[in-house]
């Protein structure tokens, strides 16, 4: 299977993109996979997250807008299989710099495509700024989807009708025709209320399938993790964060199967693109000479 890349956004601050990045990113690449995660958010919580330093110039920058190559960014976390592509808060410059730059759509896309052909990584996760800025347009723009996560209170379902807004007008205008919607993670669910457990039945009735059947509690070791510098997992492997990711990453794993058989038989079924060459190909095999 090819890198496939996702991109976690949603405008609304403080909804638990970046734990989902983290911890998701790291489940995985504990059962073996190669993840990469790439830092958008000039707030470069995702790269303390995963115990990395804010170092000046190290953020995407310089790869949208001067041409450097963002395999000259990668890191090493520490953590077998997880790498990094961290931030710091320059980035922000971005917000203002790239509109001006030619094709300020698909600087991205031009950046990470060597990286997606190099076939190094299982999968890319771009962890999103709170925001519909160009940060996130451009992450939307480079990756085959978007995985939205949601916090189980009121207003989630208003946002989601954003986000998903802007999706389908991605995909419409041509910005990203096969940009598709992975799923929407329901987070920081609080299982003692009852507007917890209305919101994950409401998104459920809207959007069915696309939600993902695991629910990531609210838990305190989730937000201690961070200011250890440490995925969930190597936090409090035996936490309920911990095993909630762990389950979410299985889910995960088991929907990218199923999408890549799915991508098999479609190309099983697809008729067979008859070469010019081998149309015309003489039926009897030219002479031998050696058979003489
Ligand atoms: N399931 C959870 N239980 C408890 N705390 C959580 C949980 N998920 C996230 N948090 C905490 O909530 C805060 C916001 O989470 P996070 O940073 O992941 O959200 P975000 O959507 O990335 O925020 P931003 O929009 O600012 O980038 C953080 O302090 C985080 O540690
Ligand atoms: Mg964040």
């Amino acid at each position: 299977m090819p890198t496939q890349s996702f991109a976690f956004a949603n405008q609304k601050g403080g909804v638990g993109k970046t734990t989902t990045v983290v911890s998701l990113a790291a489940c995985l690449a504990d059962a073996g996979k190669r993840v990469l995660v790439v830092d958008f958010d000039p707030q470069a919580n995702a790269t303390s997250g995963l115990g990395q330093e804010k170092l000046e110039g190290h953020s995407v920058y310089d790869a949208l807008l001067n041409g450097q190559p963002l395999t000259a960014l990668v890191r090493q976390t520490g953590f077998p299989n997880l790498d990094l592509i961290p931030s710091e808060e320059d980035l922000a410059a971005a917000e203002v710099d790239v509109p001006r730059a030619e094709r300020f759509l698909e600087r991205f896309k031009m950046a990470i495509e060597p990286i997606k052909a190099s076939g190094v990584y299982d999968f890319i996760f771009v962890d999103c700024p709170p925001s519909l800025g160009i940060l996130t347009m451009n992450a939307l723009v480079g990756v085959d989807r978007i995985c939205i996560a949601l916090q189980c209170e009121y207003y989630a379902l208003e946002g989601l009708t954003v986000i998903l807004r802007v999706v389908e007008h991605l995909r419409s205008s041509g910005a990203n025709p096969a940009l598709d919607v992975e799923g929407i993670v329901m987070t920081m669910f609080d299982s003692r209320t009852n507007l917890a457990h209305q919101v994950v039945e409401e998104v459920r009735k809207h959007f069915a399938d696309k939600v993902f059947k695991t629910v990531i509690p609210r838990t305190v070791r989730l937000s201690e993790a961070p200011s250890f510098g440490k995925p969930i997992i190597h936090y409090d492997k035996h936490s309920a964060g911990a095993t909630a990711y762990t389950a979410l990453a299985k889910e995960f794993l088991k929907r990218q199967e199923a999408a890549e058989k799915l991508a098999t038989a479609a190309a099983a079924a697809a008729p067979a693109v008859v070469e010019p060459a081998t149309a015309i190909a003489p039926a009897v095999p030219p002479p031998d000479s050696t058979a003489v």
